[in-house]
């Protein structure tokens, strides 16, 4: 029975007069992906600064089973020293968080930085300050890693990098609680996600059950002259429409939406 890593109930915060973040209730178990999407504003952030204790909500149950020494962190605020090479910053950070500098090796062989170990902190691109803020998080192999758009404005081929390693992570135990606006990411990432739209979390699920959940049940047939034809997901109105046997079959594919349509059907709004 897997255990819940972050457990909350009711959360609120308030800034001044207005709620940011209001009723907000889920659970994230031990070893899960948990995604955390919404628009710019919706409230990610903050809700990330609540589980880390950067914040304090203002009314509710906010409880995340893992010791601070456990905890790793990427977020906007995250930096690296500028003056430093890679390879002393993450040595940096081993001793901060008392890991055996084995490690620091092979981190960066890892992020892929280990050509780079030499270069200061100030000549780096952005995707590879990206990999070595990742790595910095993740030196001390955190039970439990709070990222705050780990893969915003990156290339896809850092963005895969970067995917590869949080599968790793996860899979020598690592929970990830990630927040994004990238659909796609979401979908290929996460076991579970919850949609957040103005501080209230809209819908909760695995990114399958919510496409099923709100598939208008419709499938799409594709002829070999390509005509295509779109019928109910029901055995009579396929057999029906499959009647013309001059007619060869290319392909049958179900009408599922994406990610950002569900969350454009329930909000009203694009994700971006
Ligand atoms: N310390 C603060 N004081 C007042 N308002 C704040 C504070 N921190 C955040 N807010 C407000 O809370 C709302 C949510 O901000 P938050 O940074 O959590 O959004 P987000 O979902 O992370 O957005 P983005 O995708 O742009 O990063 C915004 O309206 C923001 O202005
Ligand atoms: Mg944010």
């Amino acid at each position: 029975m897997k255990h819940e890593m972050i457990t909350t109930k009711n959360l609120e915060i308030t800034f001044g007069t207005k709620k940011i973040l209001n009723d907000i209730t889920f659970q994230v178990k031990e070893n899960e992906i948990f995604g955390f999407l919404g628009p710019s504003g919706a409230g990610k952030t903050t809700t990330i600064k609540i589980l880390t204790k950067q914040l304090k909500q203002t009314k509710g149950i906010c409880e995340v089973n893992a010791k601070i020494k456990n905890i790793g962190i990427l977020s906007d605020n995250s930096g690296a020293y500028e003056r430093l090479t890679v390879y002393r910053n993450l040595c940096f950070f081993a001793e901060l968080t008392q890991t055996n500098i084995k490690q620091v090796e092979k981190i960066l062989k890892q992020v892929k930085l280990w050509e780079d170990k030499d270069k200061k902190v100030k000549d780096l691109s952005k995707g590879m300050k990206q990999r070595l803020l990742l790595a910095c998080a993740v030196i001390h192999h955190p039970k439990l890693l709070f990222l705050d758009e780990p893969t915003a404005a990156l290339d896809p081929a850092t963005t895969e990098e970067i995917h590869k390693l949080l599968f790793e992570l996860r899979k020598d135990g690592t929970t990830i609680f990630l927040t994004t606006h990238n659909m796609e990411e979401a979908d290929k990432m996460c076991d579970r996600i919850a949609f957040l739209n103005k501080g209230k979390i809209v819908e909760i699920g695995k990114p399958d059950d919510l496409k099923l959940k709100y598939s208008n049940n419709n499938i799409k047939i594709t002829f070999e002259d390509n005509t295509e034809i779109i019928v109910k997901k029901d055995n009579d109105s396929i057999i029906n429409s499959l009647k013309d046997k001059s007619k060869k079959v290319l392909s049958i594919h179900s009408l599922e939406p994406n990610l950002a349509e569900i969350f454009l059907s329930l909000t009203g709004r694009d994700l971006k």
